[in-house]
């Protein structure tokens, strides 16, 4: 086969080598927009006068009949080519002669690659966020089947304060919020149509850019064509939102991990999510979290190999930027199987309420204590100190506040007496809270409500 470049050459490149820089292997992915943007940049040749209109209708044609082949059949995007441009180019050619030929004019691989790329990235984020809505649709759910159900809250993996089950699943929902916000801004920074900018120094044929852009649907147009045809922000952009939403998705896989093991239980795991072991009987192993977990450093790992790549490329197109769609494509596969993993793992969750609830109380409410006495004046530090050896005292026994009468609060301090024992409880201590972000019962119905209207904002576009 003669290649795209041959008549510059003496003789045909190495096979290995040839194979070794091919990338149609991966870049097929991006089969359909190759043909939405030179549909749009024969359109834009016929109006700089640069194709007649007979030649823009035949390759046009010709374009609508080949993505009509490749998705009916997707084996017929392949071959020997070198990469997908190539491939779109040659079976032009085949079906137009030398209308096909033309298509090319003014236009290089290098903005054409760069232009593919947006819009595959435009796509895909789109289903992402799909994705991460469905994601967080279902922790809402989770908070709102989990009512007033109680559960202690922890640092350093030490029972901290009593919260309700719903304020920790809104925790995750909000900072898969956060993704949802950053995918958001990875689709502005792609947001750019590079044709025009040619293999490096800008296009010689009158292109309306601006037109070209709004045909493609970008709102803006580059700035630079130097800059356009090497920069890949878009795709650093990209695979950082992936990398973060990642590292949200193995902490809840984590958590859920802990939770879901025999020494908590608090939540359960359905059969349908879990892996038995080939030796143990008794085992339910959380397969599918762990796969969450570890393809976390996978992506992490595209995101600083890519951002390695990059830093020592010179001005101008280089090929180590093909490197940039194997990143991408693995990502974004890491990251749609982990979320959907993740949505059916939390979505048949089960409470076990008995058990968050006897962990929620406990010494998980000792400063509940210490509050009790700062509303009666004492300063705060004073009443950490008398707290403290009472649950010195407690802990001694393996007794907890419950086991103390009236005279035994006394004694502890004459601020405390039964009744103000009476509301040292984990709801006690829930209904406590003031603020909008904490887990009293109200700002957490608020709270799950604002993310209900989200969930709805977003599936209605
Ligand atoms: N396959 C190439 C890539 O993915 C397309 C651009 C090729 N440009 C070039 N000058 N070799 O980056």
């Amino acid at each position: 086969m003669s290649h795209m470049w041959s008549g510059r050459f003496d003789s045909a490149p190495d096979e290995e080598i040839f194979s070794f820089q091919a990338s149609f292997g991966f870049d097929r992915r991006l089969f359909e927009d190759d043909i939405t943007g030179s549909l749009a940049w024969a359109e834009a040749l016929a109006r700089a006068g640069v194709l007649s209109k007979v030649e823009a209708t035949e390759i046009q044609q010709g374009l609508t009949e080949i993505l009509e082949c490749g998705r009916a059949d997707p084996g017929f995007v392949e071959g020997p080519d070198e990469d997908v441009h190539a491939f779109v180019e040659r079976q032009l050619i085949e079906r137009v002669g030398d209308a096909g030929k033309r298509l090319h004019t003014g236009r290089s691989r290098n903005e054409q690659v760069s232009l593919d790329l947006r819009l595959y990235l435009r796509r895909c984020i789109e289903v992402l966020q799909g994705q991460l809505v469905g994601l967080i649709q279902v922790l809402a759910s989770q908070a709102e089947s989990a009512g007033l159900a109680v559960m202690p809250s922890y640092t350093h993996l030490r029972r901290a304060q009593p919260i309700l089950v719903a304020h920790y699943f809104l925790a995750h929902a909000a900072s898969l919020r956060r993704d949802h916000r950053r995918f958001e801004i990875a689709r502005d920074e792609a947001d750019l149509m590079p044709l025009g900018s040619g293999a490096i120094a800008g296009s010689s044929y009158d292109i309306d850019t601006e037109a070209l852009a709004a045909r493609l649907g970008f709102s803006r147009v580059v700035t630079n064509s130097l800059d356009a045809t090497a920069d890949r922000d878009f795709v650093s952009g990209f695979l950082h939102a992936c990398a973060i939403t990642m590292v949200h998705l193995s902490r809840i896989a984590e958590d859920l991990v802990i939770m879901t093991s025999e020494e908590f239980a608090y939540f359960g795991l359905s059969d349908k999510v879990t892996t038995g072991s080939s030796l143990m009987p008794q085992k339910k192993n959380p397969d599918p979290l762990e796969l969450v977990r570890g393809k976390t450093g996978r992506v992490i790992g595209q995101l600083t190999g890519w951002l390695t790549t990059m830093k020592g490329l010179p001005s101008g197109y280089n090929k180590d930027l093909q490197e940039d769609k194997e990143a991408i494509f693995d990502a974004e596969d890491s990251l749609t199987g982990s979320i959907r993993a993740t949505t059916i793992v939390v979505g048949t969750l089960s409470l076990d309420i008995e058990r968050t609830e006897e962990a929620a109380g406990g010494m998980a409410l000792a400063t509940d204590v210490a509050d009790l006495l700062v509303a009666g004046g004492v300063p705060f530090r004073e009443a950490h100190e008398v707290v403290g050896s009472m649950v010195r005292d407690l802990v001694g026994r393996q007794q907890d506040f419950s086991s103390l009468n009236s005279a035994d609060w006394q004694a502890y301090h004459p601020l405390l007496d039964a009744g103000a024992a009476a509301q040292i409880t984990a709801r006690g201590s829930i209904a406590a809270r003031r603020t909008p972000q904490s887990t009293q019962p109200d700002a957490v119905a608020a709270a799950l409500d604002e993310v209900r209207q989200w969930v709805r904002s977003w599936e209605a576009r």
